[in-house]
């Protein structure tokens, strides 16, 4: 990342009264061509401790530029113009070992995909006693675990959680650790960006309850990166809102909301306000009574599928657990058929066993008990060529496009 230094119009802020953070004509460019756009246009905000921003606007605007660019975590490959503070601190001159403390201790990031934090060979355990330890080295283990457990606590995942590894959590509960991981080494700000778009509404809800309830407990700032205006009016103090790389209007959250001032605020509120209306312009729907009529022999057909797994850690107590009848179901007992042709969505909250039924259809996992018919044929009782060969017809779009190829 290089800096340039400021403009002379704009002067330097020093002094005891300056904001947490405080963002001055900030200008990120990608890529050393002089001549290509600003990702970030020339942007000046600030944040006062404890307070709540959101920052709304089109994919592509420049809002993970800049949150990136507030945490210094742009690429070196990034022409950077302009001033970040943060509590009266040169964002852009701290030393290497300034900047390794800066970033967790005093600003912390909670991203959009939390796989993209978590190790997926590491215990949920493991990554908070890593990040303690990274920072605060004479914590003993005992300390670091007592002090982790606590915040786990506070994001509601269960102590009994602490030596499973990621992939055994849902996306909503790995959001939760992130948060977690993030608020361990109670910094002074929160960048969260996108935190709840992968997760469904409930759950997103929650979630975004509980990150905004424990910044105001622990006088947190946060700046909240989204693309949906309604819901970060709903839990920031204020709103700023980006269109091509530019602040084009910021206010108070129900200000902004009641009167927004520019075209663009308008039009996003317009979207934010608008009905779906599923049925509009769609394709006519085919009765189920049809296909069954045309199609006889059903395309896939599941019966009685469970998938059920253990939480505990030890093989002995995971053999006895199982004998008792105490294991995790995440899908237990799930039938349906599907036809040829035929559309058929699968709702329900984070952590309801979604992922887990489609990994169980495509034998990803192996199933605890039941039948996946696929063409009328059991894919649970095939050899593994044989289900090579099948495979080959059954595609899954992962949710994470980037670990697509790690899970299949
Ligand atoms: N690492 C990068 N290298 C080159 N260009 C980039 C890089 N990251 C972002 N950009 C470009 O910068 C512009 C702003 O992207 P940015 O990711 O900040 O947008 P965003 O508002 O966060 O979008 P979204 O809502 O989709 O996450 C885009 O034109 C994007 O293509
Ligand atoms: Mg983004």
């Amino acid at each position: 990342m290089r800096c340039h230094p400021l403009p002379a119009t704009i002067p330097p802020v020093t002094g005891m009264t300056d904001p947490l953070l405080m963002v001055t004509d900030l200008r990120v460019a990608y890529g050393s061509d002089p001549t290509s756009a600003w990702a970030v246009d020339g942007v000046s905000f600030t944040l006062a401790a404890g307070e709540r921003l959101g920052l709304v606007g089109e994919s592509g605007c420049g809002k993970s530029t800049l949150g990136r660019a507030a945490m210094r975590l742009l690429s070196e490959r990034a022409q950077v113009a302009g001033e970040v503070r943060f509590a009266g601190r040169d964002v852009f001159s701290l030393s290497p070992s300034d900047l390794r403390q800066f970033r967790g201790e005093a600003i912390a990031l909670v991203f959009q995909d939390p796989m993209t934090r978590l190790d997926p060979l590491m215990t949920i355990g493991d990554h908070c006693l890593e990040t303690l330890r990274a920072h605060q080295p004479t914590l003993s283990r005992a300390q670091a675990k007592a002090k982790a457990l606590a915040i786990l606590a506070a994001v509601r995942i269960p102590a009994e959680r602490w030596s499973q590894y990621p992939h055994e959590f849902s996306g909503g509960m790995r959001q939760r650790v992130a948060i977690a991981l993030a608020l361990l080494l109670e910094p002074k700000l929160i960048v969260a960006d996108e935190p709840t778009t992968s997760l469904d509404v409930t759950v997103a809800a929650e979630i975004l309850q509980m990150l905004t309830e424990l910044c105001r407990d622990r006088h947190l700032a946060l700046l909240l990166i989204s693309h949906d205006l309604a819901l970060v009016g709903e839990y920031c103090d204020r709103v700023a809102v980006m269109y091509q790389g530019q602040i084009v209007e910021i206010g108070g959250a129900q200000q902004l909301l009641s009167q927004p001032q520019h075209a663009y605020t308008r039009s996003l509120l317009a979207s934010a306000l608008h009905i779906h209306n599923t049925d509009a312009g769609g394709k006519p729907r085919v009765a189920a009574s049809d296909l069954e009529s045309n199609a006889p022999t059903p395309l896939l057909r599941l019966d009685n599928l469970q998938q059920h797994y253990s939480i505990e850690k030890n093989l002995l107590t995971q053999l006895v657990r199982r004998q008792a009848g105490t294991p995790l179901k995440a899908v237990d007992g799930v039938s349906f058929t599907l036809y040829s042709g035929e559309i058929f969505g699968l709702v329900g909250e984070s952590g309801c066993g979604k992922s887990t039924l489609s990994r169980a259809i495509l034998q990803l996992v192996k199933p605890t008990a039941g039948s996946v018919e696929f063409e009328g044929c059991d894919l649970t009782q095939l050899a593994p060529s044989a289900l090579r060969q099948k495979r080959r017809q059954l595609q899954m779009i992962f949710k994470i496009p980037s670990l697509a190829s790690i899970r299949s």
